[in-house]
């Protein structure tokens, strides 16, 4: 099971990344995520891309994809993979394309998450997250607990330095001009799926998972 979810930031890409990878047992690759580890653990990617993130701008291709490369050749990944923020430009996409041809893998089910940019605002501008696990806590689906703990591992909830409202609409922006074209080259592939991503976390999931049920 290969599959890509892709969206602007906030539409919940995480969240059902999250879902996915729990119910198929295949591992969520988030590379705002590795990033964010990177930065964490001061390697030489992450003082890179610390300044690019807080920017709001892209990381270059060529390291994203090294860096999805030498991720996906891990054994956990035999059985497939969700991608989650990766591919956010044509070169990425048509780079993970010759890559599934050298690696002799399915073609990846895309699911592009749709939602309300004054929608996406609001999420963003509220979300935590954990700064060890990355687990996403917000007021309504996971509330922050009093002692600022994550509930699975402990580590502190901490605000993404991304998510403040100046950084979140050139984001959105960057998401426009760079990512967006993104679409239209999967849907030309087939195997491309619209999600409505302003309704329940619950059946946001119900909604990739009955087409998820259907195909595999
Ligand atoms: P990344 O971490 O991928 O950020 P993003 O794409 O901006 O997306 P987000 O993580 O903000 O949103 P999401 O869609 O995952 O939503 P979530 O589930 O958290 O990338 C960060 C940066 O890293 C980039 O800006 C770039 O600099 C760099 N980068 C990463 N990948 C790159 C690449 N391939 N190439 C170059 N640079 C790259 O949900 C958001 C909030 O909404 C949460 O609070 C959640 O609880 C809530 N929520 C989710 N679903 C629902 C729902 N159905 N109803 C109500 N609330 C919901
Ligand atoms: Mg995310």
């Amino acid at each position: 099971m290969h599959l890509i979810l892709f969206g602007a930031p906030g539409v919940g890409k995480g969240t059902q990344a999250k879902n996915i990878s729990q119910k198929y047992g295949i591992p969520q690759i988030s590379t705002g995520d590795m990033l964010r580890d990177a930065i964490k653990r001061g390697t030489e990617l992450g003082k890179k891309a610390e300044a690019i993130i807080a920017r709001g701008e892209l990381v270059s291709d060529d390291i994203m994809l090294s860096l999805i490369k030498e991720r996906v050749s891990q054994p956990d990944c035999k059985k497939g993979f969700v991608l989650d923020g990766f591919p956010r430009t044509l070169p990425q996409a048509k780079g993970l394309t010759v890559l599934f041809e050298e690696k002799r893998l399915p073609k990846p089910v895309c699911f592009e998450i749709i939602v309300p940019e004054n929608v996406i605002i609001k999420r963003l501008t509220q979300r935590k997250i954990c700064e060890n696990c990355g687990a996403i806590y917000d007021p309504l689906n996971n509330p922050v607990p009093a002692d600022k703990r994550c509930t699975k591992c402990g580590g502190r909830i901490i605000t993404r330095q991304d998510d403040n409202v100046d950084t979140i609409h050139k984001r959105l922006q960057v998401y426009h001009e760079m990512t967006a074209p993104v679409r239209k080259y999967y849907e030309k592939q087939g195997s491309f799926y619209t999600i409505n991503g302003n309704l329940s976390v619950e059946k946001v999931f119900n909604e990739i998972d009955s087409i998820l049920k259907k195909i595999f």
